[in-house]
């Protein structure tokens, strides 16, 4: 469907047109004056320069073109002229009544699938292997998940790629530390030509331990770090019991993500790592070196990444340290060459900490000069800032540690049950599921409703809370609805033949100029990366709801039809609300 501005639009340009001015001024947009009207023209205002003619002057001609103007009766209630030369808007609820019935009436309410779709591909998530998922990783997994969610809804064909952290020191520390404890597993006998065994010599809790313990002692004990540096060495060169672990520690590893990702309802299409670009690595640097970019500099070997308008200095891009090692750089420029080779994606989208963005900017240089990624395909990197507690610093535990993303979900989980518990009394069971589901909803709307790369304070009490700009808020809104629908059935009542009416007052019409917008939030969402505006949109529409839910009496209306035109409207509310949330990457319970 057209969006509704455009709809508006299209009489307002025939009238600049007749009136001798550019097509273009006619244009309108939402009223920044809500009080005053509904949509504003400003067209005049910058036309007045051009045709050397006051505003004022201008929007009076257009404004009186107008009112002759094809689709003027049955778009337009009032124009208005004010100075210094907008003209504010009002339109017909009959007109808004009839451009929601046309989204009622298609499942995805009026946006417009791309005509062309894209490949996209998206890496999020980067957990690192045989690390437990932290606070640090929700960010990526909840706004990656969102804007994978929204391309698929905008028709585009997104692939996820979690890009696990599974090459580098990490993996010849764990296996170090490993031979330490258990020196006689055949992994580390290198006359061994046997299978392996299937089976890992560790647990997940094992492994969990091992590293940050392996990774302290490197700290302190220089030859320990020698052999973690060559057991990493050796890994990469391709090392058979060296790599038979790596399987192990990469199984063991990714099923236990999977599971944390499971209940932030958050997956991915590929389990791939950089582990997964070593095989690409050796082509891709003599590709560097014959072309001429890579040259060798104190021993590493490096590809020269400034440009000349750079105002702050951008080091050269390092490909392979002096002892040969792979870098993360190498990793992701490898990582590249098969993401290019097997998917010919329109667009790579990181969604990463933003504090790596230095790293990226040398990337994705890197691999436009060198030719791995043409002109066609766009590298974009969306950095999100950082989580921080109340006391404005990085989101620790109460004892300062980092902490466990499953702590952090249980801990909210146990304070949505607490409230559902408080509000009404219910079956404890039932009030455990559905305070996951609610729960899930206070994390992610509270984190995608902040611009992604911007900081901001994680605060569970205000995130759980019923009240205010909240998932919890949101959720309640839909269940709302949701109970006077089943009410109407149980009366009797079929929602799906009912239509919206063209009716205002008591503040219907202002959830109907809400409910209206949504393809124009949907797709300005999906072009600017921005799950935040989602959640403003639904946040106003929530509440433009509630005003008409208090002000209006639904079932106990008496004129059928004026009824069936609120039950219209509430199906309409609860569906786009529910395709927000689902883009949002959370759900609605029945009851809470
Ligand atoms: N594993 C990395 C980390 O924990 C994040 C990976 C981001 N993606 C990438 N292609 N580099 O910092």
């Amino acid at each position: 469907m057209k969006k509704i501005l455009d709809l508006i639009s299209e009489p307002l340009a025939e009238a600049f047109q007749a009136s001798g001015y550019e097509r273009e001024m006619g244009k309108a947009v939402l009223s920044n004056r809500p009080d005053l009207c509904e949509y504003q023209c400003n067209g005049s205002m910058a036309g007045a320069k051009k045709y050397k003619k006051a505003p004022f002057l201008i929007a009076e001609e257009a404004a009186e073109a107008l009112r002759h103007t094809k689709g003027y009766e049955e778009i337009f209630e009032d124009v208005s002229v004010v100075k210094p030369g907008f003209i504010n808007i009002k339109v017909k609820s009959s007109f808004v009544g009839s451009y929601l019935n046309g989204m009622l009436a298609e499942e995805k309410l009026g946006v417009e699938e791309a005509a062309a779709p894209k490949t996209i591909m998206i890496d999020y998530g980067g957990p690192n292997v045989a690390k437990p998922l932290h606070v640090g990783h929700l960010r990526s997994a909840i706004i990656g998940e969102s804007l994978k969610r929204l391309g698929r809804y905008m028709g585009h064909r997104v692939i996820g790629d979690v890009h696990l952290g599974d090459w580098g020191l990490q993996m010849g520390l764990i296996i170090t530390e490993l031979q330490e404890r258990q020196p006689d597993l055949p992994y580390f006998d290198e006359s061994y030509d046997g299978e392996y065994p299937a089976e890992a010599p560790f647990t997940i809790s094992e492994l969990e331990e091992i590293y940050p313990t392996a990774s302290s002692r490197s700290k302190e004990d220089e030859e320990y770090k020698e052999r973690a540096m060559q057991a990493t060495y050796e890994l990469q060169k391709g090392r058979r019991g060296y790599q038979a672990l790596l399987g192990h520690i990469l199984s063991v590893s990714v099923s236990d993500l999977k599971r944390n990702y499971e209940k932030l309802d958050v997956s991915f299409d590929l389990w791939k790592g950089e582990s997964d670009a070593d095989p690409y690595i050796p082509g891709m640097v003599q590709m560097m070196k014959e072309k001429g970019y890579a040259y060798e500099s104190d021993g590493a070997l490096v590809v020269d990444v400034k440009e000349e308008s750079d105002t702050k200095e951008i080091p050269p891009c390092m490909i392979l340290k002096s002892d040969g090692a792979a870098l993360y750089n190498t990793t992701d420029l490898a990582t590249l060459v098969w993401r290019m080779e097997d998917y010919h994606p329109d667009e790579i989208l990181y969604v990463v900490d933003k504090r790596q963005e230095l790293h990226f900017v040398q990337v994705f240089r890197c691999a436009r000069k060198t030719g791995i990624v043409g002109e066609e395909t766009a590298l974009t990197f969306l950095g999100f800032g950082t989580m921080n507690g109340k006391d404005g610093k990085p989101f620790k535990t109460r004892e300062g540690g980092v902490m466990r993303l499953e702590n952090l979900i249980e801990g909210i989980n146990e304070e949505m049950y607490r409230k559902i518990i408080e509000n009404h009394e219910t079956d404890k069971e039932e009030a455990r599921k559905t305070a996951q589901v609610v729960g899930l909803s206070a994390i992610k709307y509270g984190d995608l409703s902040n611009q992604a790369s911007k900081d901001y304070i994680f605060d569970i009490d205000r995130f759980t809370s019923f009240e205010g700009n909240t998932g919890p808020y949101i959720l309640y809104t839909i269940v709302r609805i949701k109970s006077i629908l089943n009410k109407y059935r149980e009366s009797g009542g079929d929602a799906s033949r009912c239509s919206i009416q063209g009716e205002a007052g008591n503040g219907q019409k202002e959830l109907m100029l809400e409910l209206a917008r949504f393809n124009e939030v949907m797709e300005n969402a999906f072009e600017e990366k921005a799950p935040h505006k989602v959640c403003a949109y639904i946040y106003n529409l929530a509440n433009e709801f509630n005003h008409f839910y208090h002000e209006t009496r639904i079932l106990g209306e008496e004129d059928e039809q004026k009824q069936q035109g609120y039950i219209a409207l509430l199906v309409l509310a609860k569906r786009v609300l529910e395709a927000c949330i689902d883009v949002l990457g959370f759900s609605a319970p029945e009851r809470m």
